[in-house]
C-alpha cells in the first residue's frame, strides 16, 4: 500500500483497501503530494476539515480546468480534439461568472419543494423495483438487475426521454464512469474515449432540436431552451449540460442504493431498526450516502500560493479532494467506522461542499429513502449469496455485483 495506489483503479474497487490507505494518510500524511509517470502530480488531503475547507473557497481554488484524475495522455487528446483537458466543459468544470448563471438554469427544479412535486412518481418507481425484484424470484445480482435502473427511470422520466433509450443511456454512462474497468469502458484506446462524448452529443442534439420545437414541461425542455445573459444557451454548452445531468445521477445513486443494502446486510441490526422505525428513512440514506460516498473525489487547482499544514502549496498546483476519506474522519465523526442509520446526518461531505454542492443531492436522497422504505415494508429476509465486486475505479466508485438471496 502506498499513495500511488490513489490512482490504481484495481486497488481503490476494494473498500477495505481504500479504506486503509485513506486511514493511514489522514493519521500520517493529509497534505501529501503525490507523483505519478501517467498523471500530472496532485496534493492529496483525506481529513474532512481541508476537504470542506478548500471545497468552498471556489474563487480561490477552482473546478476548472483539471476537475477529475485522468490519464495526461488523455487530458492531452481532449485538449487537441475538443479544445478543453476535461472531455467537454460542463458545470462541474465551470467556475464563476458563468458557473452560477449556468447552475440558477435548473437550480429550481432540483430544490427540496420540486423533489416533493414529484415524491409519488419516485415511489411509484420504487415499488415497481422492488416488485421487480419480488418477481426475480429471491435469488439476484442486485446491482444489474435493479440498483442500475431505478434511478436511470427516474432521470430519464424528469427529462423526458423514451424508456426504450435506457439501455443505451446506462451502457454509454458506464463507459464514462468506468473507463478504467476493462469490463465497462468502451475500449483501451483515446478514440474510443472521444467517441462515447461523440456519441452523446448527437443523442442530446437530436433532444435539443426536439424540445426546440416541441417544448414541453420537462427539464429537457428547460435547457434546451434555456437563456444565459439574455442570449440563447450556446449548443455546446446546452450539450454538455445534458450530459452531466443525465449521467451524474445514475451510477452514482446505483452505487448508494446497492452500497446502502450490503451495509444493511453485514449490519443487520441496523436494518431491524429501519424496518421498524419508517420516520428514519431521510436520516438513513443519508447514512448510506456518507457510507458509500460514490464520488470518490474532484481537483480543484489553487489561484495562489498558500501553507496548509506545514506544506506549501503553489498557485497554479491540482488539490485533490477525496469524500470517501472525509466521511470516515474520526476527528469530526463520532464512531465514523461504524454504520448507524440513527446517526446526527450534518456531517458529511459526500455531495461536496460550496458552490459545486451537488445539485442533485436532494434528488438522490429521494430516491435512497424512498426506496428502502418501499423495500424494507415488504422484504422478510436477504443475504449475500457470494462475494461482492467493486467498479475499478477512483472517481464514481461502487459495487459492480452484489449477488444476494432474500424471501418476501
Ligand atoms: C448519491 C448520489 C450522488 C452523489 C454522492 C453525488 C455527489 C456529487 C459531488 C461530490 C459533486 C461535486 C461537488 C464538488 O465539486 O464540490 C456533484 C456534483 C453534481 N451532481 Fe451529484 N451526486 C449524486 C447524485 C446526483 C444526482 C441524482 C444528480 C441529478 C441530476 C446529480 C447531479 C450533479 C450535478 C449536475 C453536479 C454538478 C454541480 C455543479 O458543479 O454545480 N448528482 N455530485
Amino acid at each position: 500500500m502506498n499513495k500511488q495506489d490513489l490512482l490504481n483503479p484495481k486497488f481503490m474497487a476494494d473498500d477495505n483497501s481504500m479504506y486503509e490507505l485513506f486511514d493511514f494518510l489522514r493519521l500520517n500524511d493529509p497534505v501529501t503530494y503525490v507523483e505519478h509517470p501517467d498523471y500530472l502530480p496532485f496534493w492529496s488531503l483525506s481529513k474532512y476539515e481541508d476537504i470542506k475547507d478548500i471545497g468552498h473557497r471556489n474563487d480561490e481554488f477552482l473546478s476548472g480546468p483539471r476537475t477529475v484524475l485522468v490519464r495526461k495522455k488523455v487530458e492531452d487528446m481532449f485538449e487537441a480534439k475538443l479544445g478543453t483537458r476535461n472531455g467537454g466543459e460542463n458545470l462541474i468544470h465551470m467556475d464563476r461568472p458563468k458557473h452560477l448563471k449556468m447552475r440558477r438554469v435548473t437550480r429550481d427544479w432540483f430544490l427540496p419543494r420540486n423533489m416533493d412535486k414529484i415524491s409519488g412518481s419516485i415511489e411509484q418507481v420504487a415499488k415497481e423495483y422492488v416488485d421487480k425484484l419480488e418477481q426475480l424470484g429471491g435469488e439476484c445480482d442486485f446491482v444489474s438487475e435493479i440498483a442500475l435502473h431505478y434511478p436511470l427511470r427516474i432521470i430519464s422520466t424528469i427529462l423526458g426521454l423514451p424508456q426504450e433509450d435506457e439501455r443505451y443511456l446506462l451502457k454509454i454512462t458506464q463507459e464514462i464512469f468506468g473507463n478504467s474497468d476493462a469490463e465497462l469502458r468502451r475500449g483501451k484506446s483515446l478514440n474510443d474515449n472521444l467517441a462515447v462524448v461523440m456519441d452523446l452529443y448527437a443523442y442530446f442534439g437530436e433532444v435539443i432540436e426536439d424540445r426546440k420545437k416541441n417544448p414541453t414541461d420537462d427539464l429537457s425542455s428547460v435547457i434546451a431552451n434555456a437563456e444565459v445573459d439574455g442570449e440563447p444557451m450556446p449548443l455546446i454548452d446546452q450539450l454538455n449540460y445534458f450530459i452531466v445531468v443525465a449521467t451524474a445521477g445514475h451510477d452514482t445513486t446505483a452505487s448508494a442504493i446497492s452500497g446502502g443494502l450490503r451495509a444493511l446486510i453485514e449490519n443487520p441490526e441496523q436494518m431491524q431498526i429501519w424496518s421498524r422505525e419508517s420516520d428514519l428513512d431521510q436520516r438513513g440514506a443519508k447514512e448510506i450516502i456518507r457510507w458509500v460516498s460514490p464520488v470518490r473525489h474532484m481537483v480543484r487547482t489553487a489561484t495562489k500560493d498558500f501553507v496548509l499544514r506545514g506544506n506549501k502549496i503553489k498557485a497554479g498546483d491540482n488539490i485533490v479532494l477525496w469524500f470517501p476519506a472525509a466521511n470516515r474522519d474520526e476527528a469530526v465523526i463520532n464512531d465514523a467506522n461504524s454504520f448507524q442509520i440513527m446517526r446526527d446526518p450534518k456531517m458529511n461531505l459526500a455531495f461536496g461542499y460550496g458552490a459545486h454542492m451537488c445539485l442533485g443531492q436532494h434528488l438522490a436522497t429521494r430516491e435512497v429513502q424512498l426506496f428502502f422504505k418501499e423495500l424494507l415494508s415488504r422484504l422478510k429476509t436477504v443475504s449475500m449469496n457470494g462475494s461482492p465486486k467493486g467498479i475499478r475505479a477512483n472517481f464514481v466508485g461502487g459495487l459492480k455485483s452484489l449477488p444476494i438471496t432474500y424471501g418476501f
